[in-house]
């Protein structure tokens, strides 16, 4: 008998943004009982966990990654009370619920902050990162913030500079201080003792910085035509060799608790990823794989060779993850178009691995122009046209004037096709892409290939299409991706003689299927159960 899997293994992740899922008091920003009223549709829709973003009181200079109380509600969202009826729900529907972390910087306007900027003695100095000025007295050293700017702001009073890897409001913190890190391990048993299910930590291989703290050098590869902020190679503020150390005790609290998970917010290439799972399997249990958003190039050769990969990059042992979408990338239907994002769906739910749904991409939502005058994100306040508003605005759930998610003023612009692409209205369609999605989350469930089976490319003798075989036990899957804008005829007699399609990604195919001519339409997908393979 093999070892049985875990939850986050065989599951599928989904992610809320808890500021646009469902509004409860009409303040057009959504809120906890917002989503506790929706959980009866994820669990409809067949997601196994949620990981909501920060919930915590912040003064929201970056939507909540500004913690200023990592164990409270922020009232916007509701009270402790609230969070715990969520929480209970939840597992009631047979729902996991992932928090955010966010342990690499506080608010300013945390009150460990405002002990260690008020005198340069304070037991709290040392929790961040402070230094003098530069002999010209300008920042200690060239750093960029991500949001644009120098990651240093003097603090005249001291005047000394402290550190910040995003946004002035958000102070790193110092992870050589051994306070420090008890301080964020205390805050992980806090909600495992309420049981929470687990954390997506957010910027884990930022925790540590080179201890001397050099200057970046230039990109070479860097043009004026990116943003300012990428035009310094990060190796010394991210990725340092110590922050495995950290990342080792963080696992060793999350393994106090039975069965908890630890997802890493990490943007690396797979080979440099893969160390996040740690030598032993003691870091990470998931590295969030973000190469799918992070492909350039979208084609059938690209993503089997992002594939091939990643399965080779693993460490024996470790469990492999997929993500198509999140609050700071372009939506997947934007970048790829309405047909392609089926083919994207298809991909992320039947590839080997964990797969994350980022809300609103199982309705095909797509990023929603913001005028300038509503842009709200720091990042695109500061770096005009990186907004992260448009992947965040509201779910479109029915064709009320609020789309169902407020009765109020919507924090931010909803969707001008929201009255037509909403979830009311895919329910209804058997051919939607929410169509789609839960019936490929209904296979995913119902099959040991797709959830927990081996992975092997299938040659097919065409540049346009991707395939290959989930199998586990006597079940065999064949997955092909047709990739291009016209129709194709594979011959896979070598694979199997015959099949029956399980879904095609137009809802709109069934029965048995020769593998001898198999005609796939222009950007058509198929997973077919192999009968003799
Ligand atoms: C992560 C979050 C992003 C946030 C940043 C700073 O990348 O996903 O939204 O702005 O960290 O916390």
């Amino acid at each position: 008998m093999r070892a049985p899997h875990h939850w986050w293994q065989t599951g599928t992740v989904y992610q809320i943004y808890p500021w646009s899922f469902q509004d409860s008091n009409d303040d057009g920003i959504g809120d906890l009982p917002g989503i506790t009223s929706r959980l009866e549709y994820l669990e409809w829709l067949g997601v196994d966990a949620i990981w909501i973003s920060p919930i915590f009181p912040s003064p929201m200079a970056d939507f909540g990654y500004d913690v200023a109380d990592y164990t409270g509600i922020d009232p916007r969202f509701g009270t402790m009370e609230d969070f715990d009826r969520l929480l209970a729900a939840a597992h009631a529907h047979g729902l996991k619920l992932v928090l955010d972390l966010v342990p690499n910087h506080t608010s300013d306007e945390h009150p460990w902050f405002r002990q260690a900027r008020s005198a340069r003695d304070n037991p709290y100095r040392d929790w961040y990162i402070w230094r003098d000025p530069a002999p010209d007295g300008g920042p200690p050293n060239n750093w960029l913030s991500h949001f644009g700017g120098p990651a240093w702001t003097l603090d005249p009073a001291s005047g000394q500079y402290y550190l910040h890897l995003f946004d002035p409001k958000q102070p790193d913190l110092n992870w050589r201080n051994p306070a420090v890190r008890q301080a964020i391990y205390d805050v992980m048993r806090f909600w495992f003792r309420k049981g929470v299910d687990g954390f997506r930590v957010d910027v884990i291989w930022m925790l540590i910085k080179h201890p001397d703290l050099p200057d970046n050098p230039p990109d070479p590869n860097w043009t004026p035509a990116q943003p300012p902020q990428h035009r310094l190679l990060r190796i010394y503020d991210q990725h340092q060799p110590e922050v495995h150390a950290v990342i080792r005790e963080m696992r060793a609290v999350a393994d106090e608790f039975a069965d908890r998970v630890l997802i890493g917010e990490i943007y690396k290439p797979v080979e440099e990823l893969v160390t996040y799972y740690g030598a032993n399997l003691d870091e990470v249990h998931l590295p969030f794989n973000f190469n799918l958003i992070t492909l350039p190039e979208w084609s059938a050769a690209g993503v089997r060779d992002l594939v091939e990969r990643y399965e080779r990059a693993l460490p024996p042992g470790a469990w492999p993850n997929w993500v198509l979408g999140n609050h700071d990338r372009p939506r997947i239907a934007s970048r790829l178009g309405p047909a392609l994002a089926r083919i994207a769906q298809m991909l992320l739910l039947t590839l080997r691995g964990t797969p994350t749904l980022y809300y609103g991409d199982e309705i095909g939502m797509e990023d929603v122009p913001i005028p300038p005058e509503r842009v709200v994100d720091p990042l695109g306040i500061r770096v005009p046209g990186y907004s992260r508003d448009p992947v965040r605005t509201p779910m479109q759930w029915d064709d009320s004037p609020g789309a169902g998610f407020t009765r109020g003023e919507p924090w931010l612009p909803l969707a001008a096709d929201a009255r037509q692409r909403n979830v009311a209205a895919q329910r209804a369609d058997p051919h939607s892409m929410l169509s789609l999605v839960r019936h490929l989350l209904e296979l995913r469930h119902a099959s040991p290939a797709l959830n927990a089976g081996s992975y092997r490319t299938v040659e097919v003798g065409n540049p346009h299409v991707f395939a290959y075989l989930r199998a586990r036990g006597p079940e065999h899957l064949l997955v092909a991706l047709n990739f291009a804008d016209r129709p194709c005829r594979l011959d896979l007699r070598h694979v199997a003689a015959e099949g029956v399609i399980a879904v095609s990604t137009a809802m709109d195919r069934a029965g048995h299927i020769a593998l001898t001519d198999l005609d796939l339409r222009p950007y058509e997908g198929l997973v077919i159960d192999l009968l003799t393979p």
